[in-house]
């Protein structure tokens, strides 16, 4: 393959300029140093003198607004801080998130770094299973809801003992009475001028997020306070935001870019930004880049391709001229949905690929790097990545030969470990490097081409869902014997779950049948989780020693070849 680049940017110097140290240097740590990312991101710009700069301007459903300086969110975060350790709430504890994108999850978030605990965000939209499972492995001690949600946690509550306190965010608006072991907590009516931040370290832990695997549950990747130096150096260079920047992630802190870029990046930088509390529909996302004059976004390729089904009309209803820099990140962003958005925008979306578990982006489209539509782009300039051959580890480098994605630990935002689960973390490494599970090849420019996922995780519209999850929830309906999930290709969310369901004798398929298992994944799971196809099958294909066949149901589907079935259960 030849070279199909030209132009000024230089890579090789990229490379040669830009190392984790620079992060160091620019936040102002020191070897041996403490470092707690809710003083660097908040704190440290109120005492600089930038306290008055806006960190968030936050849009509900109904479109009020809320505006908060760096002070008002030290001042909130000192709260919060003051408040947790009220509580008995120490260092390493697990607190966790499962708020809707209200300004209490931002803070909140930071509040409990100030503490030292270990913040633990779930996504709202989670039912039941989903959240007990997670708050039972992390032993979380609390958990930070509102009123809508409480429901929930009550429910699984006696099945997480670690668990002492629920605290609920709105109780005032509300007023019911409250149970033992729940206590309320207004955020706004909670400044404190002073909080003596709790004295963590690069390695102390900061962040565990869940993320789904193909077996057993989700997993913990658990993070450290020395993140940011990745977060922060990535925010600088790939999304590119500056001094003057108004940016708008529109991911949910349930989930790692929510949290690494839509919270710690930008405020690492001091940066101001919009959070928008409402639904998709491509006129209100046009309007929040209108109306906040938005000048960088990150964003994701289901919800690229959702504005491109609505066509160019409302973009053009729409003044989009403050936009001067867009990325993308989660799946596979395809060639067309770049090209639409030169022709929607004006300018490029830059893909970014990178993992719950890597913290921080790894693969890139860096800005004024020549954009091949449809590639990831190149690694970070201070990481070192390859595609490695499966069975060796050994890096591929001849271009077009498909291997698995490889990086070179460590790196600040790498995680540290998987909360109770450290065979599963040592697993994932090969020859020296960490294998992230995905295939791609390389061009001859050093450009990253993905294929697909080594595994059976589903990723729709962004989102990984366990199979195994997905089937141990169907496991809990009383018509389902046995089940395989999988994702089933789809033109805008990239996969959706369609699962295999063999019914418990006395049971015969219908519609309505159909509608319960999907209603129980969704109440039981999540939305994302629930089942868009079920096919009634007499069996799932297993392997003789009982594991799930995924990918022969996964071929069929799209009418391939099964590949090599030796090993399947025919009985
Ligand atoms: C998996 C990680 C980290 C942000 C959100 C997802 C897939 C991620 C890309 C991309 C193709 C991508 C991979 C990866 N993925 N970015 N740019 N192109 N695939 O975090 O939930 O941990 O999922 O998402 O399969 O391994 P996550």
């Amino acid at each position: 393959m030849e070279s199909t680049l030209s132009g000024a940017f230089d890579y090789q110097q990229l490379r040669n300029d830009i190392t984790w140290d620079v992060a160091e240097r620019e936040l102002g740590h020191t070897e041996g140093a403490s470092i707690n990312i809710a003083h660097a991101c908040i704190d440290r710009h109120v005492e600089a003198g930038r306290g008055d700069k806006l960190a968030l301007v936050h849009e509900n459903h109904e479109g009020e607004l809320r505006r908060f300086t760096y002070r008002d969110l030290m001042l909130l975060t000192n709260g919060w801080a003051g408040f947790l350790r009220g509580l008995g709430i120490r260092n390493l504890d697990r607190v966790c998130l499962f708020l809707d994108r209200v300004p209490e999850l931002y803070i909140g978030f930071m509040g409990i770094l100030k503490v030292g605990a270990v913040v633990e965000p779930l996504f709202s939209a989670f039912g039941e299973d989903a959240l007990h499972s997670r708050m039972e492995d992390s032993a979380a001690v609390a958990i930070i809801t509102q009123r809508k949600h409480l429901g929930k946690v009550r429910r699984v509550r006696d099945r997480v003992p670690s668990l002492k306190t629920i605290i609920v965010i709105d109780h005032e608006e509300d007023g019911r009475p409250l149970r033992d072991g729940e206590v309320a907590y207004s955020m706004l009516a909670n400044r404190l001028e002073t909080f003596s931040v709790f004295r963590a370290y690069p390695e102390t832990p900061s962040v565990l997020h869940y993320t789904s695997g193909t077996t057993g549950k989700p997993k913990g990747a658990m993070h450290v306070h020395g993140s940011i130096f990745a977060q922060y150096l990535t925010t600088k260079v790939v999304l590119d935001l500056k001094d003057d920047d108004i940016y708008w992630c529109t991911a949910d802190p349930g989930w790692v870019t929510g949290t690494s870029y839509g919270i710690i990046g930008p405020w690492a930088l001091g940066v101001t930004q919009v959070v928008v509390d409402a639904g998709f529909s491509s006129d209100r996302w046009y309007q929040t880049i209108d109306n906040h004059r938005i000048t960088v976004w990150y964003t994701a390729p289901t919800a690229i391709r959702m504005l491109m089904k609505d066509g160019l009309d409302p973009v053009k209803r729409h003044d989009h001229s403050s936009l001067r820099h867009m990325c993308s990140v989660g799946e596979p962003l395809n060639p067309e949905a770049v090209r639409w958005g030169r022709e929607a925008f004006g300018l490029d979306y830059h893909d970014t690929f990178w993992q719950t578990e890597t913290g921080s982006i790894m693969i890139t489209n860096l800005p004024g790097m020549p954009v091949k539509p449809g590639s990831m782009g190149r690694p970070f300039p201070a990481l070192e990545a390859a595609i490695v051959d499966p069975r060796s580890g050994e890096p591929i480098t001849s271009p077009g030969r498909v291997g698995l994605i490889a990086l070179r630990p460590p790196w600040p935002s790498m995680m540290r470990t998987y909360w109770n689960n450290s065979a599963t973390y040592y697993g994932k490494f090969l020859n020296g490097w960490y294998i992230c599970g995905d295939q791609a090849s390389l061009d001859a420019d050093g450009y990253f081409w993905f294929c697909g996922r080594d595994d059976d995780v589903i990723n729709t519209g962004g989102h990984l869902v366990g199979p195994f999850e997905i089937e141990s929830a169907l496991l809990e309906h009383e018509a389902v014997a046995e089940s395989a999930a999988i994702g089933k290709p789809d033109p805008v969310n990239m996969e959706v779950v369609k699962v295999f369901v063999a019914l418990r004798p006395g049971f015969a398929p219908s519609a309505d049948l159909e509608l319960s298992i999907m209603n129980h994944v969704r109440k039981r799971l999540s939305p994302l989780a629930m089942p868009q196809e079920i096919a009634f099958v007499d069996k799932v294909p297993k392997t003789r020693s009982g594991k799930i066949l995924r990918r022969v149901l996964r071929a069929q589907e799209m009418g391939l070849p099964t590949g090599d079935i030796s090993t399947m259960d025919d009985n």
